[in-house]
């Protein structure tokens, strides 16, 4: 596979395979209080988390930023999303959720009308009643806002034609706003590091991995509009190259920073345009990014801290396949009524034998059981019966039915809860929409 297509409903099965063919990195941080998606490897990869993790263990501030695009009817699989936005909320970090009415309209031709009222109908009221906090967490709109499309062109002066068909494979037929929406999607990602709106600050964007290309790209376009680079130099420490006016008077005057930050052993040399910091090495590349990104701002309106990603395994559809909105009984919606997700649950396709008998003696296979994935994903908390389910299944004692019956037992009524507390939400979503 050459591209990850953000905009096929491609199912990824080697998700090892994936993370070094992309160079995305294996998610291993050990997190306070760890949701589930966490704890069991469904977040599986990342790029540049260390940020997000050093912020959190020093209880600084960072922001989160995700969007979703308005197209359909919400399933488990964007549940997942809002899961773990909810748990950096709770953690502290301010949240920022992107409709992708433009991205929808380039890509698939939705009008803005119908895109918002997707959004405050269908996405919104699923938000609060997944319990992203109203008053804390701002849903905006890209077609609204006038930063995320200022950023989208200005950044794009140093990204050029090739490396958008490298990237996404985009053929002659493709349409130019469809071209165009993924620097948008940079634009949402950047936008909460203005000023207005927070300052330039750690980012993490959750997302499945099929939004890989779309960081790659704003990863490569922060570091671009960057003055300052930095890599290890073995016997020199640090490295720290710069590459705009005045070499040697930035670089004093950057050493000076980092004197106070407690490094004391500098060299410069300028037709390098180099500052070597002798005293540093590589465990101190963060601490010295930060200063220098704190210094470059007084003189580069674009610099930006180089935003994480984390990525979630995409859920399988009960049908197989991915769950997608446009194949119903592939996925279960947030607002399907409950004895309809029931009946979904118990038609799964599972990891069960042949027949009854052939289970009970060579076992079934939950790893690729889309129910056995349900209670992994979002129905059972409790890790220890979950390993239970898993060896059970495995050793041919738990056969389907009754174990599906369980799942649909659980899925109904937490659907019958959760259905409850958003008609309740109705009412609050004005507290969560920015109109601009
Ligand atoms: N492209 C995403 C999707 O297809 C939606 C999206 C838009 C997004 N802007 C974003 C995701 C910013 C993460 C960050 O669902």
């Amino acid at each position: 596979m050459e591209f990850i297509n953000p905009w096929s409903s491609q199912q990824y099965k080697d998700y090892a395979k994936l993370r070094d063919q992309f160079g995305i990195e294996p998610f291993d941080f050990e997190l306070p209080d760890a949701p589930r998606l966490f704890r069991r490897g469904v977040i599986f990869g990342h790029r540049g988390f260390d940020y997000i993790y050093d912020a959190i263990r020093n209880g600084e501030s960072f922001a989160v930023l995700t969007g979703l695009m308005p197209s359909g009817r919400m399933h488990f699989g964007h549940k997942m999303t809002i899961d773990q936005v909810r748990y950096y909320q709770d953690l502290g970090a301010d949240v920022h959720i992107a409709v992708a009415d433009i991205e929808a309209y380039a890509s698939r031709g939705i009008s803005l009308e119908k895109a918002r009222k997707i959004a405050l109908e269908e996405y919104v009221p699923s938000y609060i009643a997944l319990g992203l906090k109203p008053g804390k967490t701002e849903v905006y709109f890209q077609s609204k806002r006038q930063e995320v499309k200022d950023i989208a062109w200005k950044l794009a002066r140093k990204v050029n034609m090739s490396e958008f068909l490298a990237i996404y494979g985009f053929g002659g037929e493709t349409n130019m706003s469809h071209i165009f929406s993924p620097l948008i999607q940079v634009g949402d990602i950047l936008h909460v590091q203005l000023e207005k709106f927070g300052g330039a600050r750690p980012t993490v964007v959750p997302v499945g991995v099929d939004q890989d290309p779309h960081m790659r790209l704003t990863r490569d376009i922060v570091a671009r509009w960057r003055m300052f680079s930095i890599s290890p130099q073995g016997e020199e420490g640090m490295g720290i190259f710069y590459k705009g006016e005045d070499v040697e008077g930035k670089l004093k005057e950057l050493a000076l920073h980092l004197e106070s930050a407690g490094f004391s052993d500098f060299k410069i040399n300028v037709p390098y345009r180099a500052l070597y910091v002798r005293d540093a090495d590589e465990r101190d590349m963060l601490k010295i990014n930060k200063i220098l990104i704190r210094y470059e701002q007084g003189f580069n309106e674009n610099t930006f801290y180089p935003p994480a990603a984390t990525y979630h395994r995409l859920m399988t559809g009960l049908t197989g396949g991915k769950m997608s909105s446009s194949v119903p009984e592939s996925a279960i919606f947030l607002t399907d009524d409950p004895e309809d997700a029931r009946k979904k649950v118990l038609r799964a396709k599972t990891g069960g034998g042949a027949t009854l008998e052939e289970h009970r003696k060579h076992g079934g296979n939950p790893d690729v059981c889309t129910v056995y994935e349900l209670f992994v994903y979002h129905l059972l908390d409790d890790d220890k019966y979950l390993k239970e389910v898993h060896d059970t299944c495995s050793s041919g004692e738990r056969v389907c039915g009754p174990c599906k019956r369980e799942a649909a037992d659980i899925i109904s009524q937490w659907l019958r809860d959760f259905q409850e507390r958003r008609e309740q939400a109705k009412e609050e979503v004005n507290d969560m929409v920015s109109w601009e």
